[in-house]
């Protein structure tokens, strides 16, 4: 099984994608917990200039090529082997990534960045992907403390610069284009503490058949 998670700036992705983790393990799956950008060595490279503050001044086409050969080196590379070695993946953004931000946040047409994706996934498309749906003021205060604590806002964070507006067009990016792929998305309301958000994940899997 492949599974992603989306959301906006400090939705909780991490938090859950560690608990599913858990969960899965406990039930004797053999896990890959992984990211974008930056789940292969390559992309640990393009993640430094992503995220870097410094880089401002990327055109949305750079930003674009750059996600799109993370991707295409984290799939190639990670994900398909380890589905090939019938391992559970559990993948923090992915594909919808490039379609909300690149897309509905940078302007560019979201129906091109879905035909581009599939030319970097090469038809693995995720069995199941999570929206941790979150409003922009909650998290982006939470990423921004975040960031400060972590003391990553020098070296990570070119998004969490972008204004409130910008944050509020990727929330609602999300939500028009997890309506349009309603099968393979399930919505979960990240305004609730960890363990309620964890509740309604697994519900979630029971509502769609999933073990
Ligand atoms: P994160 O790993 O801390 O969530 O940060 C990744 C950032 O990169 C986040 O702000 C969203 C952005 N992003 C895109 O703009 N396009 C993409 O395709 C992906 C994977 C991430």
């Amino acid at each position: 099984m492949f599974i992603t998670f989306e959301g906006i700036e400090g939705c909780g992705k991490s938090t859950q994608c560690a608990k599913l983790m858990e969960h899965f393990i406990r039930q004797g799956h053999d896990v890959l917990h992984t990211r974008e950008p930056g789940g292969s060595k390559l992309g640990r490279e393009l993640r430094r200039i992503l995220l870097h503050p410094e880089n401002s001044d990327l055109a949305p086409a750079s930003e674009l090529f750059l996600y799109l050969a993370d991707r295409a080196q984290h799939v190639a590379s990670i994900i398909r082997p380890a589905m090939e070695d019938g391992r559970t993946v559990i993948c923090d953004r992915f594909a919808d990534s490039t379609v909300v931000y690149q897309g509905y946040g940078r302007g560019l047409d979201p129906k091109l960045l879905h035909q581009l994706n599939d030319v970097a996934v090469q038809g693995l498309w995720p069995d199941l992907t999570i929206l941790l749906d979150l409003s922009p003021e909650i998290g982006l205060r939470r990423a921004l403390t975040r960031n400060l604590k972590e003391n990553k806002a020098n070296t990570e964070g070119r998004f969490e610069a972008e204004s409130l507006e910008f944050h509020g067009r990727i929330r609602e990016g999300y939500l028009t284009w997890a309506a349009l792929n309603r099968s393979r998305f399930l919505v979960v309301d990240a305004a609730q503490g960890p363990d309620q958000v964890f509740a309604s994940i697994l519900r979630g899997f029971e509502e769609k058949g999933i073990e």
